[in-house]
């Protein structure tokens, strides 16, 4: 009998069935056989029954901030994010262009995509930025970029009359677009109204949510879904970003959800807190989009239970202790999410009953397809060895554990019902609270 470089052994948890028992036999990176029982592995991993293996989760949505600059290596870089994903069960993540040297041009992604290779055990890639003047790079950009990042506001920004033209040429490419939905005109008109009303509110915790209000992402998505209904192109994929009011969910859903190309993501930070606790976290909750009432929160998080939203992605964005503790006007705007993404996910299934089949498709499946990754995204024969092992025990997030840059997490202090106890990558485990048994004989 083959006798496999390792077998992995436990409850198996594909996107749309779980299995109580069954071995996953893995050799040069890839899993080769899967049976109920049988099989031999020079390495074993044979898990308790409170453990679910997962296909390795995708992030697709992560500012792990290096670039050739080496600018913001301070917050994190490829070797400390990685490490935070591997600890969070991320398998495989897509960078964010928004770094000091952005990603507009194939030759920029070009030089990330070498300095992630030499600095990470796991697979990175990256989505070029488009901008108002870098429409034409397009088409060559596809040969570094798995997708595109088109943010409506803030610096790097594409003006929305641009969108057709962009949405054109990504088409083009047969690559997906995520879109960061927050309308540059109504945040500016806000930012004049505060100079006529003045800087009373500074300082106050709602100020940032009332320049970034739910009618800002609103009218962004309105916008967007515009231009791509305009453009009719069912051949192009676009994920909205981080949604943080369920209108737009309900904007996406009329415009025909996923199965007519628009996708939709979730962070953790928009489904676990609210706008409330920024009043003691104040900086440190800091996000764009900001976070939003309990409503919204709570529809947010049924949606999702419900299986309407795509994907879960944890939109890591360190930020410097420091600079968190700015007052909240100057604070940066983000929160590191990558090392607690497993944690967080075991809060979802054992305290929010989402089912774990459920987990599989917007942690795995469902971002593979999106991003057009054939080689992973469920547990079976063929694919790539990539598995994400959950333990159901309590753990309580701290700061010592954590493995980002940055060092500080939105969750320090929480307990969270359960933890990533092996992340897979190409057939290598990496363990965090188990411990991998050769057997006995293995030769
Ligand atoms: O809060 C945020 N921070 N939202 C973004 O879209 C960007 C991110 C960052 O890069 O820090
Ligand atoms: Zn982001």
């Amino acid at each position: 009998m083959m006798r496999h470089e390792l077998v992995v052994e436990g409850r198996v948890v594909n996107p749309w069935a779980v299995h109580d028992t069954a071995q996953i036999g893995i050799d040069g990176g890839l899993i080769t056989e899967i049976k109920k029982q049988g099989l031999q592995g020079e390495r074993m991993i044979e898990l308790p029954v409170k453990c679910l293996i997962f296909p390795g989760f995708i992030d697709l949505h992560a500012h792990l901030r290096e670039d050739s600059s080496g600018g913001w290596n301070y917050k994190e870089d490829f070797r400390s994010g990685s490490a935070a994903a591997l600890h969070g069960g991320v398998t495989t993540l897509v960078d964010m262009p928004n770094t000091p040297l952005p990603g507009v041009n194939a030759e920029r992604l070009r030089l990330k995509k070498e300095l992630a290779r030499s600095k990470s055990e796991l697979d990175i890639f990256f989505y070029g930025a488009i901008t108002g003047t870098n429409i034409e790079h397009v088409a060559d950009m596809s040969k570094e970029a798995i997708g595109y990042k088109l943010f409506l506001a803030d610096g790097l920004s594409l003006h929305e009359s641009e969108l057709p033209e962009a949405f054109r040429a990504i088409e083009a490419t047969s690559r997906p677009a995520v879109v960061h939905c927050e309308d540059q005109e109504l945040i500016e008109e806000r930012r004049a109204e505060l100079e006529v009303v003045g800087l009373k509110a500074a300082g106050d915790e709602d100020l940032h949510s009332w320049l970034r209000p739910p009618q800002a992402e609103l009218a962004a998505v309105k916008k967007v879904l515009n231009s791509y209904g305009m453009s009719d192109r069912h051949r192009l994929r676009i994920d909205i970003a981080h949604i943080s009011v369920y209108d737009s969910l309900v904007l996406i859903r009329c415009a025909g959800g996923s199965a007519a190309g628009v996708h939709c993501e979730v962070t953790p930070h928009h489904l676990f807190f609210n706008r409330e606790d920024l009043s003691e976290r104040k900086g440190f909750l800091k996000t764009n989009p900001p976070l939003r009432g309990e409503t919204d929160r709570c529809q947010l998080l049924d949606a999702f239970k419900r299986g309407e939203i795509d994907f879960l992605v944890s939109d890591h964005a360190p930020h410097t202790v420091e600079e968190k503790a700015l007052d909240l006007p100057d604070a940066p705007a983000g929160v590191p999410n990558l090392d607690t993404f497993g944690n967080f996910v075991a809060w979802l299934i054992f305290s929010r009953g989402v089912n774990p089949a459920l987990v599989s498709r917007v942690c795995a499946y469902n971002p593979a397809k999106f991003l057009g990754l054939r080689d992973r995204g469920s547990i079976e024969v063929g694919k790539r060895a990539n598995l994400t092992i959950l333990e159901h025990r309590s753990v309580k997030v701290s700061s010592e554990q954590l493995k980002t840059k940055c060092g500080w997490s939105p969750f320090e202090g929480f307990e969270f019902p359960g933890t990533v106890r092996y992340t897979v990558v190409n057939g290598e485990p990496f363990s965090f609270t188990g411990g991998v048994t050769a057997t006995s004989d293995a030769p």
